[in-house]
């Protein structure tokens, strides 16, 4: 994704053709500065030609030290010497005529490319983070957390695919408003030799925050055609050109499952205050021990924690034989946003429920695999972290 730091609320559409329909749009300084400071993905940003060239100089200065992968491009007018000399030597890459699209997009594609060699992501080395949500029972949270986590990890700037493997029942596209051009399904087509253009051509993205998203077809009878080394080819070439693959699960150890967890970086388990979904986990859990899975790499996570029914977290963890990592509380907000088609982190960021996934996706996934995290001011909020691969 792109920062495109202008004053006009419509620069997004001026440069669409140059920059693509990933862009975030900021008319301030100290914003773009924040989002880039609080370890985004962000690897090109876009000043366009009403910004004063100081301010311009100043940004790039600050990047070129603390991320030094992210480009820095100036639109200006009128090019002029004095300018381009200034602009240079502040570390901006490249000083583009703000009505020439072809050579911004020209400077863009170069801008990219050098980002991709600085952070080492061409060729083979390119592997992004697989997680897989997984619970034992139905109707725990695993669509809610899945889809929230994966709408979070998109809005950091991360390129980020969730999956919906619930290939029978998945409402993850339902849940985001979407509507599906491929599926699932029309992969089994392309067994053996599915690329990026074959993943592209299924794809279809939420447009509020960039989260790109697979679904299963209507047809619940297509979950039986569905290979699972269709499922392990797609979850492979997913990583090699994203940098988080979120999966939803339904509640069962299908094959499908188990091959996502397979290939999985991490394993987010969800329990409720229930002994049916705890004792259910537990089960899961003995089988992915026996399966040689590594306890290193799970997370549980408690969903509609706060509710008064006889259990409380305490019990939760001794049955489990693992510490909580994150207790999302329970919340009118999580089915009302559901029921709107907008992800609970943006629909009501100042939730409680909103507030712990975010911590969720910030510390056990973002965190977990290296990036910084922002210091956040608020209580219990996440403090500098540095990486931890
Ligand atoms: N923290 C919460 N507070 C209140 N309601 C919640 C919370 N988490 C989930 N829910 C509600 O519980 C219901 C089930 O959630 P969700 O669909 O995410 O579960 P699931 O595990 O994916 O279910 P399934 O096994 O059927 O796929 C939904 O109506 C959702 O809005
Ligand atoms: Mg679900």
């Amino acid at each position: 994704m792109t920062i495109l730091w202008d004053l006009d609320p419509h620069a997004q559409e001026r440069y669409g053709f140059a920059l693509g329909d990933r862009v975030d749009l900021h008319a301030h300084g100290p914003q773009v500065l924040r989002v880039l400071e609080g370890g985004s993905r962000h690897r090109l940003v876009v000043i366009g030609p009403d910004i004063p060239v100081d301010s311009a100089c100043q940004l790039a200065e600050r990047l070129r030290v603390d991320r030094p992968e992210v480009g820095v491009l100036l639109l200006r007018h009128r090019l002029d010497v004095t300018v381009m000399g200034l602009a240079l030597r502040s570390g901006i890459r490249e000083v583009v005529q703000a009505d020439d699209q072809t050579a911004l997009a020209d400077a863009v594609r170069r801008s990219e490319q050098l980002a991709a060699q600085l952070v080492g992501e061409t060729g083979r080395e390119s592997r992004g983070k697989v997680i897989t949500v997984f619970s034992a029972k139905g109707g725990v949270g695993k669509t809610t957390v899945s889809t929230n986590m994966a709408a979070h990890l998109a809005s950091t700037g991360a390129k980020t695919l969730l999956v919906d493997l619930d290939l029978m029942f998945g409402d993850v596209a339902i849940s985001l408003q979407l509507i599906p051009q491929g599926t699932v399904t029309d992969l089994v087509a392309m067994r053996g030799h599915l690329d990026r253009a074959g993943l592209e051509s299924v794809v279809v993205t939420h447009e509020q925050t960039g989260l790109d998203v697979v679904a299963p077809s209507s047809d619940p009878a297509d979950a039986e055609r569905i290979p699972a080394d269709v499922v392990l080819e797609l979850l492979r070439t997913a990583r090699g050109i994203y940098d988080y693959v979120v999966v939803d699960t339904p509640p069962a150890f299908t094959e499908h499952v188990l091959t996502a967890l397979d290939v999985s970086d991490l394993a987010v388990l969800i329990t409720t205050l229930d002994i049916p979904a705890v004792k259910n986990l537990r089960v899961a859990m003995n089988t992915l021990d026996t399966l040689g899975g590594s306890t290193d790499n799970r997370v549980v996570v408690l969903n509609r924690s706060g509710l008064k029914v006889g259990l409380d977290s305490g019990e939760v963890e001794t049955a489990l034989k693992q510490a909580i990592a994150v207790s999302i509380p329970n919340s009118l907000s999580v089915p009302a946003a559901t029921n709107r088609g907008v992800p609970l982190v943006m629909h009501d960021p100042k939730d409680a429920a909103a507030i712990a996934l975010r911590e969720l996706a910030d510390r056990q996934v973002r965190a977990r695999f290296g990036e910084v995290i922002q210091e956040t001011p608020r209580r219990g909020g996440l403090g500098r972290r540095r990486s931890r691969v």
